[in-house]
């Protein structure tokens, strides 16, 4: 049956994604230079699907009978993602949806950096990543926030808070706020978008929710940039987003914000909100996309078969039974402690299971707060908008953008019974994005997770343990 096959793809995929997702952050210019003759690496240009092919599959090999260094893999995967030549961009959305579908299930090896190198080859050009981490760039850790909060939230803002590990003046520049930001002063919702594993906030939201929310009515966006695109521990990522969502609160007139996250984003923000409880007066709504709120089951399987890269902290942390997760969902942590709307698609390559009540993506409501959990497959069956969502793909979502606005616009979470589902899940991306934007999105978040996997030294197979205020 061509979806279980589709399906069992991505399983295997996911199992290289998870290895993938762990590298963050060094430098490409100080890897040390690849060992040509091992590796034959590209000296020209890649332009064909089977020179593509043996040049990873190469790679690959060279890696499991260990006969290369991580260092040296690394930089001739990353050297062939530079020699892969760019697509052309599709002409409609319904073929960038499965041109980026084509790319996953071509992957060969089936993992990440394949994928990423498909999806350039098929047709994205969004590999530009170093221009945008620079500073002033939308990837950028190091901005300049002048404006003081009105109170005191640092190095507490409430004696419940957890004590916050990072400076006050880095978690601070870790927040873009683009200059059409208005502080609340146009009505508008703050919105605080928090990036996934391996990518940083600006890449992963450029072509989709930054544009989307900035020209709503009703949103006014900004974006948190995780220094290590969260391939840390998640326990500091989520320091990030406590004293984003308390100092954005407060130099917006103390007005309440929105969060809205991708992926492991979720888990920084539910972390932030647990442990931070200072928090929850200031968010309105937190809207998660493609949560792993009970991590990824198949990163234990995928651990061992990382051999030579290990995984990074929060990739272990993302492990279904880490440790993590356990004192995450502990105590109440698997259920809402603001109004949460979650979104995700069984067909995600990354976070399995992500099926109605079992999906990790699921929240609970033990405390009655408001919790909408709405799984696209059966709220769009058939529709393109319940088809293939990939991973990614839930970031251009047409039923995912629609919950963001009703969420936003209505006290608690979003609800499906107020929209019009005959007509959202026909869209096959929210209006207004292209599809450009949409090859974009998958170009722009693979490619970068690729890179920046490939590019983080520290790797490792221990979990990070656990702070002493969670214990
Ligand atoms: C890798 O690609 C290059 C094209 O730049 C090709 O010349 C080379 O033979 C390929 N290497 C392998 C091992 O396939
Ligand atoms: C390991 O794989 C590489 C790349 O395919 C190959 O060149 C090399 O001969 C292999 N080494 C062994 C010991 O099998």
């Amino acid at each position: 049956m061509a979806y279980s096959h589709f399906f069992i793809t991505f399983f295997i995929f996911f199992l290289f994604e998870t290895l993938v997702r762990a590298s963050p952050i060094a430098r490409r210019e100080e890897l040390p230079a690849p060992v040509v003759q091992v590796l034959s690496l590209p000296s020209s240009s890649i332009e064909d699907e089977s020179l593509l092919t043996s040049n990873l599959t190469t790679i690959a090999s060279a890696i499991s009978n260990n006969s290369v260094s991580a260092e040296d893999a690394s930089a001739a995967y990353i050297s062939v993602l530079d020699a892969v030549v760019a697509g052309t961009d599709p002409s409609s959305i319904e073929k960038a949806i499965s041109l980026a579908a084509a790319a996953l299930a071509q992957a060969t090896p089936p993992n990440i950096i394949s994928y990423a190198a498909e999806l350039k080859l098929k047709g994205t050009t969004s590999d530009t990543e170093l221009q945008k981490r620079r500073p002033g760039g939308i990837d950028s850790y190091l901005n300049n926030n002048k404006k003081n909060p009105s109170a005191t939230i640092y190095p507490k803002k409430s004696s419940t808070d957890a004590p916050y590990s990072v400076p006050e003046a880095s978690l601070r520049a870790a927040l873009y706020i683009p200059s059409s930001f208005k502080y609340g002063a146009n009505g508008k919702v703050p919105v605080i978008l928090v990036p996934g594993t391996a990518v940083s906030a600006g890449s992963s939201f450029e072509n989709n929710l930054s544009p989307l929310l900035a020209s709503s009515s009703f949103a006014d966006p900004l974006w948190v940039n995780i220094p290590g695109t969260s391939l840390g521990d998640v326990q500091i990522s989520a320091e990030y987003v406590a004293y984003a969502i308390n100092y954005i609160s407060s130099i917006c007139g103390s007005r309440k914000v929105a969060v809205v996250t991708w992926s492991q984003g979720s888990l920084n923000t539910q972390w932030g909100l647990k442990y931070w409880p200072s928090t929850r007066d200031a968010v309105s709504d937190f809207v998660a996309l493609s949560p792993d709120f009970h991590g990824s089951m198949t990163a234990d399987i995928l651990c061992p078969l990382l051999g030579l890269f290990g995984c990074t902290p929060s990739v272990m942390q993302q492990r279904y039974n880490s440790k993590f997760i356990a004192t995450l969902r502990g105590k109440g942590g698997d259920s809402a402690f603001v109004p949460t709307t979650t979104v995700y698609s069984g067909t995600d390559e990354v976070v399995q299971p992500q099926r109605g009540k079992t999906a990790s993506g699921y929240i609970q409501d033990s405390r009655s707060i408001g919790v909408s959990n709405n799984y696209v497959q059966d709220l769009c069956p058939g529709q393109v908008a319940g088809k293939t969502v990939l991973h990614g793909g839930i970031l251009y979502n047409a039923l995912a953008w629609a919950l963001i606005e009703d969420a936003l616009t209505h006290d608690g979470p979003g609800k499906t019974s107020r929209l019009s589902l005959s007509k959202v899940c026909k869209q096959a991306a929210a209006p207004g994005l292209t599809a450009v934007d949409v090859i974009a999105t998958h170009g722009s978040t693979n490619i970068n997770a690729a890179l920046n996997i490939l590019m983080y030294v520290i790797k490792g197979k221990k979990e990070p343990s656990m702070k002493a205020y969670a214990i």
